[in-house]
């Protein structure tokens, strides 16, 4: 203190606009934005999912146009998740391995109106396939099996390599599926294909309205505790991180998002690599339910959030508000 006054007022450079403007730490722009979207079969269907308002699947025209849509927006990336029909889906989940598939022809059809001007990332799992709603293989105690799942895996992404992918992002927490993936792609010729891991996944209730989505939640028994992450751990999330780079991922998400905003600081402080967050279903549909209650201001609520995911050290997040958020962001 000089006398009576402080000698720093931190208030100072927050007085105007300009001078916030001019020492703003973080910034968001739609760049830093993938936009999740479900498929669903037919022409020129558009069918909204109940526990997300605002969000639906789309048959693969539709998805084109969303392409578009997101192109002429400034979103770099579109991340896809399929319906599949109820007939497709078996124990072992083979359709994801059909090059004919509804994610493969959704690939091929972005790829074909946009080309380079938007890159396309697809989801490998294989609970969007099976008959139980699981993410892999079971063997007859309903377990989870490793290595048989990260076989099927593989085959998921070379077909979706094949179809036109540019990221591949294995969701589906087994171990060793990420060094198992990249040697496939290298010698499958796919040497450029990246790979961006779920490498810190949770076993979250947030993901309830993407299970509605596509249509896996009311066929799922049980939990997916036996592999992906418990809510509890921290520690355990670098240790997951550090295995997914040295297997060859380019990127790391971490998922789900504002709840896990600690998980984001420390993969970024430890490991310098480019990290993600997902801004799953749940919170999605949470920020929905404040506008719809009267509680919040949606876009508010909205921008605040993603600037928080840039500030923990994000380089990009992936919500289905991303849409939303670049209009914003472009005025
Ligand atoms: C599938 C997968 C899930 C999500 C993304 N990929 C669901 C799950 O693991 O059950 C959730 C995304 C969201 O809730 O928005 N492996």
């Amino acid at each position: 203190m000089t006398g009576k006054y402080p000698n720093t007022r931190l208030r100072r450079t927050r007085a105007n606009n300009w001078s916030r403007a001019l020492h703003r730490e973080n910034h968001l722009a739609p760049t830093d934005l993938i936009w999740p979207l479900f498929v669903t079969e037919g022409s020129g269907v558009e069918d909204p999912v109940a526990t997300l308002p605002g969000v639906s699947r789309w048959s693969v025209d539709g998805i084109v146009a969303r392409a578009k849509e997101a192109v002429d927006l400034g979103i770099p990336v579109i991340a896809l998740f399929p319906n599949t029909p109820a007939e497709k889906r078996s124990d072992n989940g083979e359709e994801a391995h059909n090059p004919d598939n509804l994610m493969c022809r959704a690939i091929k059809a972005i790829k074909d109106a946009c080309g380079d001007d938007i890159g396309v990332l697809t989801d490998v799992a294989l609970d969007p396939y099976t008959s139980h709603g699981q993410d892999g293989l079971l063997n007859d105690a309903g377990y989870v099996l490793n290595d048989d799942t990260v076989a099927s895996l593989v085959d998921q992404a070379i077909n979706q390599a094949e179809a036109g992918a540019d990221i591949i992002a294995p969701s589906d927490m087994m171990d060793g599926r990420i060094h198992a993936i990249r040697m496939a792609l290298e010698m499958g010729n796919h040497h450029n294909v990246q790979i961006m891991s779920y490498a810190a996944k949770y076993a979250s209730a947030f993901y309830g309205p993407f299970r509605d989505a596509v249509g896996s939640g009311g066929l799922l028994k049980g939990d997916k505790k036996t592999y992906q992450m418990d809510p509890a751990n921290g520690d355990e999330a670098l240790r997951e991180v550090e295995l997914d780079i040295a297997e060859g991922a380019d990127s790391v998400m971490v998922k789900p998002g504002l709840a896990y905003l600690d998980i984001i600081y420390r993969v970024k402080q430890q490991f310098g690599v480019p990290v993600f967050a997902y801004q799953v279903s749940g919170e999605y549909a949470m920020i929905e339910a404040a506008q719809a209650a009267g509680i919040g201001d949606r876009d508010a609520l909205l921008m605040e959030k993603l600037i928080a995911f840039k500030r923990a050290g994000c380089s990009g997040v992936l919500t289905y508000h991303a849409p939303v958020a670049a209009r914003i962001l472009n005025g």
